[in-house]
């Protein structure tokens, strides 16, 4: 299909193919300073057509190998090189054809020659915001309605009451480099931890049941650790543990993310330790020992890092129980400040699978709603 451009020369042609992107949304590795003179090369161009056509070949140039004469993928040994999305770069490439005056035009090249030739990163994690468009993976809205679990490698759904791995993949993504530590303080079967690992960043996780410990600690040793990263589930109560001390243990004073996604009270009873949150008698009580926890955790978070808790509501009663709220203020009485509400959607857990009637039932004889939502917390360390 081709693309309509506005213009009032109703003679004139589509001036670029709309490109079937699929088999082209993956990174390529391009010789950079080859890109770079094709770009400066049309932009050195005084008229839009002559700087049209220096586009058209060095889009040619990138499709395939075949028309690759200048040598764009052709990557020398110690060449200095540069990977890029090709949906993103094509995306690019067209918008400076489109453009409809030779000024905006050289704006959009002068825009994709920074984009390559600069790193543009923040202190809190890798991005490079002057690519910002290659991001379509990293969720910027505070509304998640995640379809899928990833159940790639060795993420497993079968432990009652894990989450999704996509949640620490994006925390990890947007609030840490690669190489530095993340600390969650209820690791389950270690879903952050073998999201860390893919990620190349280091992960501590503290699990009171020895059982899931090990469970945990066998799935993240038979992945694959490309990065050789340290991740490792240790067996403790994380309302005593010396969080110092632990990270001796890995020669660190501090971690750059902490991540917490505790009981949501009693909804799940995951043993019959009384240090277990899920055991705690009352909400205040899980309120308090929670308190505990991320005073002591957020310790050793780096001032001006991130913690994400994520916790959902209950219903006791006849009465819904915001502890996801209540657990935030409590946080909010541990010097942080608020940066972020997400509401993510989950599906049926394994607890309530099979009892959908049952549950659309009680809900309309009970007057409520089922809960179909949970919370991610975002705080920022002050
Ligand atoms: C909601 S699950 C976390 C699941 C984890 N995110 C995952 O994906 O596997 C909460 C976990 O906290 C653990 N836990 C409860 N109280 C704890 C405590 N005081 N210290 C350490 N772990 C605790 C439970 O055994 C349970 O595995």
């Amino acid at each position: 299909m081709a693309v309509n451009i506005k213009t009032n020369d109703k003679t004139q042609k589509p001036l670029f193919e709309e490109i079937d992107f699929i088999g082209y949304d993956k990174a390529i590795i391009l010789n950079k300073p080859k890109l770079l003179e094709m770009i400066n090369a049309a932009g050195n161009e005084v008229s839009l057509s002559a700087l049209r056509e220096k586009i058209f070949t060095l889009r040619g140039q990138l499709s395939t190998i075949k028309t690759d004469r200048e040598g764009l993928l052709n990557i020398g040994i110690n060449g200095d090189t540069i990977q890029i999305n090709q949906k993103y770069l094509f995306g690019e490439l067209k918008q400076i054809v489109e453009a409809q005056t030779l000024d905006r035009s050289k704006y959009y090249l002068h825009r994709l020659a920074k984009a390559v030739a600069e790193q543009k990163t923040n202190k809190i994690n890798d991005l490079n915001l002057n690519r910002w468009k290659e991001y379509d993976d990293i969720l910027t809205d505070s509304l998640w309605v995640l379809d899928k679990r990833d159940s790639s490698g060795v993420h497993k759904a079968d432990y009652w009451g894990n989450f999704i791995p996509q949640i620490p993949n994006q925390m990890m993504k947007r609030y840490t480099k690669k190489g530095e530590w993340v600390l969650d303080t209820f690791a389950g079967c270690g879903t952050t931890l073998i999201e860390a690992q893919r990620l190349g960043r280091n992960c501590v996780g503290i699990e009171l049941q020895p059982n899931v410990v090990k469970t945990a600690n066998d799935l993240i040793w038979s992945e694959l650790n490309r990065f050789n990263t340290t991740n490792e589930v240790i067996k403790a109560d994380s309302a005593n543990i010396d969080y110092e001390k632990l990270l001796q243990k890995y020669r660190q004073n501090s971690v750059q993310l902490l991540i917490m996604h505790p009981p949501y009270f009693d909804i799940i009873k995951f043993s019959d330790d009384p240090r277990d949150l899920s055991n705690a008698k009352t909400v205040n009580d899980f309120l308090a020992m929670m308190g505990q926890i991320v005073r002591k955790a957020s310790a050793v978070l780096d001032k001006g890092r991130y913690f994400a808790l994520v916790i959902g509501d209950k219903y006791s009663k006849g009465e819904w129980i915001p502890l996801g709220f209540l657990t935030m203020q409590e946080v909010l009485k541990c010097g942080f400040t608020l940066k972020s509400i997400i509401v993510k959607n989950f599906e049926e857990t394994l607890g309530k699978r099979n009892q959908k009637d049952l549950w659309r039932y009680r809900a309309l004889v009970g007057g409520f709603y089922i809960f179909k939502h949970e919370y991610i917390f975002l705080f920022k360390r002050k």
